[in-house]
């Protein structure tokens, strides 16, 4: 007698297959077609503010310099030399006077790119200093970061960016309200998650796991137990639960609200994804931003960063109940992306898995996914 299979349900949709989350060469081919041709936040502009001050970040397979001019504006470069490619800058962040020096050959480029000094360059008074000069990345500034695009014709950062976050907080005046780019920084924590980065992104998706690993922030936002991810529905923010009086850890109380937070936004916690890898959270008080850099197929990292209003940050004031709550939520969530990675490459997820229906919504980013990559 032959077993029959159940018949598929329709609750059930089915996942990428598991090679998306292993294979080498279909990495690559996202490093191309998504972080080398979309917009990517790669840096806070107030760690680059005073002039000749650099970051070095990565962007899909490209060493980039972000660096603050003596005119004040903000550039990005390919960190690479000019003369015989050799990488420009290796530290990770720095200050140099005038100009960014090759350890080669000592090709020297000023502040806005051009090549100004390099030995013998006397003797060669036809060289194009524009022409010769560093690459020149695209960049904008929003939230308070660096945005940066590899490519020669970018995609519309308004489009893109800018309304991912105002077409998910149902209200294009809402994000203003938290005036982001005025905040400062509470405290940065980095994380080296050995996940490939679709798993961080469609954990933070998702809430159907909330009531499974997140005690601390169910305490504080209780319909999260129930599945429903915030950012499933255009314009819901979490409602904070009765008797919680912050955004904390333990629930305690936190800091006055931002000044633009009306009565609707407070006591609730909103959060936009922004394509491909930036995860905005939005509460009262603060907001924190997660950037995710793929490393490998099988490695990613996050830096979250916590800002609050300037005069909190300034005054000293302690924001440690603050940043516990989000932290053990990363720690959470990352500790299940890296249970789930080992997963992807065996015989049982061959061809994938399936999503509930609190899960549908990651359809959608699969289906993007697989139109970025070509696939239909
Ligand atoms: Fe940079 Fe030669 S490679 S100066
Ligand atoms: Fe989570």
């Amino acid at each position: 007698m032959t077993a029959t299979l159940p018949a598929p349900s329709s609750s059930l949709m089915p996942t990428l297959a598991g090679r998306y989350y292993t294979d080498p060469a279909l990495f690559t081919r996202e490093q191309e077609l998504v972080f080398e041709a979309m917009w990517c936040c790669v840096a806070r502009t107030d760690e680059v503010a005073a002039p000749g001050s650099f970051r070095r970040v990565q962007v899909g397979r490209e060493s980039v310099l972000v660096v603050r001019g003596r005119d004040g504006g903000l550039r990005a470069f390919l960190n690479v030399c000019r003369h015989r490619g050799a990488q420009l800058c290796s530290e990770e962040s720095g200050q140099v006077t005038r100009t960014l020096r090759c350890p080669y050959h000592a090709w020297s480029f000023g502040l806005d790119g051009a090549l100004v000094a390099a030995p013998n360059l006397a003797r060669m008074p036809d060289v194009d200093r524009v022409a010769n000069g560093l690459v020149p990345v695209h960049l904008r500034e929003w939230l308070g970061y660096a945005w940066v695009c590899l490519a020669d014709d970018p995609p519309s950062f308004e489009d893109d960016v800018v309304g991912a976050v105002t077409e998910r907080l149902g209200d294009p005046a809402a994000i203003e309200g938290y005036d982001v780019g005025r905040l400062a920084l509470g405290r940065r924590i980095r994380y080296d998650v050995a996940a490939n980065w679709k798993l961080v992104v469609e954990n933070f998706m998702e809430c159907y796991h909330c009531a499974t690993i997140h005690p601390e922030l169910t305490d504080v936002l209780p319909e999260f137990s129930r599945g429903h991810a915030a950012q499933s529905f255009v314009g819901h923010g979490a409602e904070f639960a009765a008797g919680v009086d912050g955004f904390t850890v333990d629930g305690s109380v936190g800091f006055p609200a931002l000044p633009g937070i009306d009565q609707d936004r407070d006591r609730r916690y909103y959060a936009a994804t922004i394509k491909p890898a930036v995860f905005l959270n939005l509460v009262p008080d603060h907001v924190i931003l997660l950037r995710m850099t793929p490393l490998a197929v099988d490695r990613t990292g996050v830096e979250c960063d916590w800002l609050y209003a300037p005069e909190v940050v300034a005054a000293g004031l302690d924001v440690s109940r603050s940043v516990e709550l989000f932290h053990r939520v990363n720690q959470q969530d990352f500790a299940a992306c890296e249970r789930t990675q080992p997963g992807m490459s065996s015989r049982a997820y061959a061809a994938g898995g399936v999503l509930v229906p609190v899960e549908h919504h990651l359809a959608l980013f699969h289906d993007w996914l697989r139109s970025r990559l070509g696939e239909g």
